[in-house]
């Protein structure tokens, strides 16, 4: 059964990557994941506000001369990106998958240059996850965008390897924007980053975290969502959230995912779920008569469906929840 798939013109072995978190942000981790099975894997983000806060704090400093503050900051960008730098030429080493280092963005900052050097240190390939959660009033979801958009630009034009966008679903219009990004040049979009959420404490009247780690009902709306848009994307899709078993993956390859990225399960049932899943995907498969994952991608798309319309329906006409 040959389950290898192409991701953003990347061979993978099989679909399963590990997406950026706290399993791949070290060498031996991403060793471990490799070791597990997993197709390829992409870095835990460096963070622009990481980098911008740690600045920020040093410049606040008033007994600095101008001089000894531009040393200090650019020793503390230079000490975050060297450490990124060391994770990705490390975990390279170590493993012979694609590694995808992640850097977290949201605006025209210096870390853009970085991606060069990312590229240097031998990247497969680069994924950003631009995020701006849309709760200003006084910014349009169109200025938002245009950020966006202007980020993937300027790194195409800097960089070789292919790059990624992983997104949220807050746009007006999803499909649109991923037109766009299309018309950008980007490779690869990942669908939909899951954002860290909040809570209330209701005796303490405090804010608290939400849930950390996904359930799989969520992957429904990504579902959805990877119908819709594989078809008009010229790039790759990498599903992620809520993906905890091998019918999901199924599922997601069915809409037309090239490859999906898995974090809350590795974290809930441990490394060794991948191999499970992977079973399940070959004896599927098996069962249903393909050979490799070509056979079936996107069968369940909107595009090569005989009602696309039901990929819409949003409204509930009846019900069959028993009161
Ligand atoms: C502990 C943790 C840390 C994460 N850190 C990052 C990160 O640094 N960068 C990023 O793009 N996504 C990060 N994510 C999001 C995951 O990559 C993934 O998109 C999200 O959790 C949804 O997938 P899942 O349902 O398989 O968890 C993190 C998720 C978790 C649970």
């Amino acid at each position: 059964m040959d389950l290898s798939t192409v991701y953003m013109s990347m061979k993978l072995r099989n679909p399963l990557i590990v997406g950026s978190c706290g399993l791949t942000g070290k060498p031996e981790k991403v060793k471990a994941c490799a070791d597990a099975g997993a197709g390829a894997v992409v870095l835990k983000s460096i963070f622009e506000e990481q980098i911008e806060s740690e600045l920020g704090k040093m410049t606040t400093s008033g007994d600095w001369y101008p001089e000894a503050a531009d040393y200090i900051n650019s020793y503390g960008m230079h000490n975050a990106v060297s450490n990124y730098l060391k994770l990705l030429e490390a975990s390279r080493s170590l493993v012979d998958i694609p590694v995808v280092p992640s850097i977290h963005c949201f605006g025209k900052g210096d870390w853009k240059k970085f991606a060069r050097n990312l590229e240097s240190a031998g990247a497969s390939a680069l994924e950003l996850n631009a995020f701006i959660l849309p709760s200003d009033p006084r910014r349009t979801g169109r200025e938002n965008e245009e950020v966006i958009l202007d980020i993937v630009s300027d790194i195409k034009s800097q960089i070789g390897i292919p790059v990624a966008v992983k997104i949220g679903s807050y746009f007006s219009s999803v499909s649109s924007f991923v037109r766009e990004l299309d018309e950008s040049g980007v490779d690869g979009i990942v669908l939909f980053n899951r954002f860290v959420r909040m809570n209330f404490d209701i005796e303490n009247l405090k804010v608290i975290n939400g849930s950390l780690l996904s359930s799989p009902d969520e992957t429904e709306k990504v579902l959805r969502w990877v119908s819709l848009l594989s078809p008009v994307t010229q790039g790759d899709i990498a599903s992620t959230t809520g993906i905890h078993d091998g019918s999901a993956v199924v599922k997601h390859l069915l809409a037309g995912a090239d490859a999906v990225q898995l974090s809350s399960v590795l974290y809930k049932k441990g490394l060794g779920v991948m191999s499970e899943m992977l079973g399940f995907v070959a004896d599927w498969m098996g069962k249903h008569n393909y050979n490799s994952i070509q056979d079936f991608q996107g069968r369940l798309s909107q595009k090569r469906s005989n009602n696309p319309a039901e990929f819409e329906r949003v409204q509930f006409m009846k019900t069959s929840v028993k009161a």
